[in-house]
């Protein structure tokens, strides 16, 4: 039995987070305020203690620990060859669009999607050429022939992928991404799949690798996998990019090197091994938590708060919420709730397509700051719609 519930003070530790101004309560940025499973703190201290803070290799343990936990939690085998160690799925990300694109060349989105992506992009003088997600009856699918058409643009040269998505906490099937995967590789596109979500699905659901679906899947992608996201040590910065492609697979390791972003921190081994190798008791915990939270948002919305909806997501710990029956055209949604109520939530639009209408809410933090959150979303939306 872990503790989810008793909050963790996190003042003093220079938290981004928590950067707020007193009495605000912050549920937008994608960490969790709880504490990592024990045998992770236990691997850092057990790290620190050594007091010798040298350069580090990557060694066996690290590539096994990535294998195992893929082929125990996710039924797929990774090849050793196929892990390249890196700083973060961020640093990847911009690595390959560096590296493996071309200045004015098409990067392809699935909008909305995680705003980074168009960072990476824009940052490094590429074209975000967006493929909007369909939102129909409060679902979102994918307009197959609109992502045809753009991954078809010679100008085209890179799709990233979010699986699962954030914002939606959508689970792409198998035949969705056998079909964006042939799309891709028919089309000369390099897929890089961003599954650092894949971990948090809720109870009973389970995500599909993109190199589990399909040779051309395979063969036209970078894959970013790390404990950071499900295990809450982004902090640590640690990840690893996947591919059973050659080529591909040399060219990220050469992008990753000479953007100095391959190598390891002092933790980031020992934490990954521990995360792999002895988190999953807590992981599944954490998991039920979130679930739990999750469905009392649902309830809770529906109860108080008819104005909004929820997205019915089955991963992650991230809360779309709809807020299109208020009159949000005009106004930057969460800037508004955060001004009248101190709740900080992530707008919507930052993540394109039709994130216009909605907010981010985080909730991995205990049970009671999300009722604090939710009580804070229903007295704004009342405010709002006076
Ligand atoms: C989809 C997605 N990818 C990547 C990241 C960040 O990964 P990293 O900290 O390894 O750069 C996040 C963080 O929120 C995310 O949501």
């Amino acid at each position: 039995m872990f503790d989810f519930d008793t909050p963790v003070d996190r003042h003093g530790y220079y938290s981004s987070k928590w950067d707020i101004k007193e009495g605000e309560l912050p549920m937008w940025v994608a960490d969790m305020d709880f504490r990592t499973s024990p045998d992770i703190i236990e691997a850092i201290i057990k790290r620190a203690q050594h007091g010798v803070f040298g350069y580090t290799d990557i060694p066996d343990e690290w590539y096994d620990a990535y294998i195992s936990h893929w082929q125990k939690r996710h039924n797929v085998t990774l090849k050793k060859e196929g892990l390249v160690y890196s700083a973060g799925v961020v640093p990847t990300i911009s690595s390959a669009v560096r590296k493996l694109t071309t200045a004015g060349e098409n990067i392809v989105l699935m909008t909305p999607v995680y705003n980074i992506f168009f960072n990476s992009v824009k940052n490094n003088g590429r074209n975000v050429l967006e493929a909007p997600l369909v939102y129909e009856q409060g679902r979102y699918h994918i307009d197959f022939d609109d992502l045809e058409r753009k991954l078809s643009d010679k100008q085209t040269s890179m799709l990233l992928l979010c699986n699962p998505q954030n914002p939606g906490g959508i689970i792409w099937n198998r035949e969705e991404l056998a079909r964006i995967g042939e799309l891709a590789y028919d089309n000369g596109v390099t897929v890089i799949c961003d599954e650092v979500h894949c971990d948090l699905t809720y109870p009973e659901k389970e995500y599909v690798p993109f190199i589990s679906v399909s040779e051309k899947c395979r063969q036209c992608s970078i894959t970013c996998i790390a404990p950071t996201k499900a295990f809450n040590i982004a902090g640590i910065q640690t990840s690893a990019a996947y591919s059973e492609n050659r080529r591909l697979r040399h060219k990220i390791w050469r992008a990753l090197n000479t953007d100095e972003v391959g190598e390891p921190n002092v933790f980031a081994v020992n934490a990954t091994i521990a995360a792999f190798e002895k988190g999953a008791p807590w992981l599944d915990e954490l998991r039920d938590y979130i679930y739990q939270s999750a469905l009392f948002a649902k309830k809770y919305i529906e109860e108080n708060i008819p104005m909004l909806s929820l997205y019915p997501s089955e991963a992650t710990y991230l809360l779309w919420i709809d807020c299109s029956k208020l009159d949000c055209e005009s106004i930057n949604i969460a800037k508004k709730i955060r001004s009248l109520t101190g709740l900080f939530l992530s707008d919507g639009n930052i993540y394109g397509g039709n994130g216009q209408s909605f907010v981010r809410m985080n909730i991995a933090c205990p049970r009671s700051y999300v009722i604090d959150g939710l009580e804070r979303l229903s007295k704004a939306v009342r405010l709002m719609a006076k």
